[in-house]
């Protein structure tokens, strides 16, 4: 089947599969590898990508579901070769450390401080409970989310 969509503000179209998950789609179709793939079912978190701005798992819908829509992967948060703020809090927080978790986390985190600026530590921990950690403990991925949140509160935010 054929799919449109738009990826990192891209319009692209491909010939699928329709069992083909959007994950694999934009790892093995797009070579978007940013996008990372742990359970394939739903529980890790680590292939969360942004749908029309929400955060959705790539995992868990079809590609041919996103015909259409506005697709924003990791590779897409920053528009060119420097970090976001958001990237940045996480390295200067040590939020990762093998960085598997680390896509989805930042696409989680930053669907949040997109709809809450404001939000707080247990706000932040409610949000990304869904992406799960096997490195950091988690407060120094909170800390970072914290730190970020000036950035978020700016006119023209990231
Ligand atoms: S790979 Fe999609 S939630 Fe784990
Ligand atoms: S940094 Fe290794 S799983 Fe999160």
């Amino acid at each position: 089947m054929r799919v449109a969509f738009t990826v990192n503000g891209k319009p692209v179209a491909v010939d699928v599969e329709p069992r083909l998950h959007l994950a694999d789609c934009l790892r093995e179709e797009l070579r978007l590898t940013g996008t990372h793939l742990g359970c394939e079912h739903g529980v890790c978190g680590a292939c969360t990508v942004l749908l029309d701005g929400a955060p959705v798992r790539a995992c868990l819908m079809f590609a041919v579901q996103a015909d259409g829509a506005g697709i924003v992967t990791v590779e897409g948060l920053s528009l060119d070769d420097t970090l976001t703020p958001l990237q940045a809090a996480f390295r200067k927080h040590h939020a990762l450390q093998c960085g598997f978790c680390t896509p989805g986390m930042l696409a989680s985190a930053h669907a949040l401080l997109t709809a809450e600026p404001d939000a707080d530590a247990d706000r932040i921990r409610d949000a990304l409970s869904g992406n799960l950690c096997r490195c950091t403990g988690y407060i120094p991925i909170v800390e970072a989310v914290l730190e970020a949140r000036a950035a978020y509160r700016k006119p023209g935010a990231p």
